[in-house]
């Protein structure tokens, strides 16, 4: 993509843990930039607990886009638009699910843009077959159990049911 910073991309989140749906959205922003940057929130503010530190939240997404050439993953503990600045983004690219996204990212977008209106947010329609995923919903299937398989990577789904399955417990 043509413009002063060279087509660099953040996909922010706080990828707790990440799902399929995100990575969906991380491979089709790979392809309309020239680099993305997967942004991993540390501390989330409106999230005050996460189930997996960012550490380890980093090492899924590593393993994750491993064959993602210009996918790169760093975590951040700033505001977002610093965060872009840092890596010379001028694109923030959010993935949007159904119309319940829509309120909240509006907000995330007033705000990025009263902070920064030189970084513009892009917006990618959820893939349908992922439309229905959240890491939220995610881990409340894997406290009771249920199969993750086909929604997460297989060492996040064996993450997420060594860490909450009641079962285990
Ligand atoms: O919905 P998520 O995954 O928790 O989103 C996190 C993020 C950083 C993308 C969203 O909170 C955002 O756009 N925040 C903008 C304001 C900001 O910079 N906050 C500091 C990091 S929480």
């Amino acid at each position: 993509m043509a413009d002063q910073n060279g087509g660099v991309a953040i996909c922010p989140g706080s990828y707790d843990p990440v799902t399929y749906g995100h990575l969906d959205i991380i491979a089709r922003a790979s392809r309309v930039f020239d680099t993305v940057v997967v942004g991993v929130v540390n501390q989330p503010v409106r999230k005050p607990t996460t189930l997996f530190t960012a550490q380890e939240r980093r090492d899924f997404l590593l393993q994750a886009t491993e064959k993602l050439a210009n996918v790169k993953v760093d975590v951040f503990d700033t505001l977002l638009v610093d965060f872009a600045r840092k890596h010379g983004a001028g694109a923030l690219v959010k993935g949007l699910r159904a119309i319940s996204d829509f309120e909240y990212e509006f907000e995330m977008n007033q705000l990025n843009r009263k902070l920064a209106a030189d970084i513009e947010s892009v917006y990618l329609m959820a893939s349908p077959e992922y439309s229905f995923l959240s890491s939220s919903g995610i881990k409340e299937l894997a406290t009771f159990g249920a199969e993750i398989e086909d929604l997460v990577p297989p060492y996040v789904a064996e993450a997420l049911h060594d860490r909450l399955s009641r079962d285990a417990k």
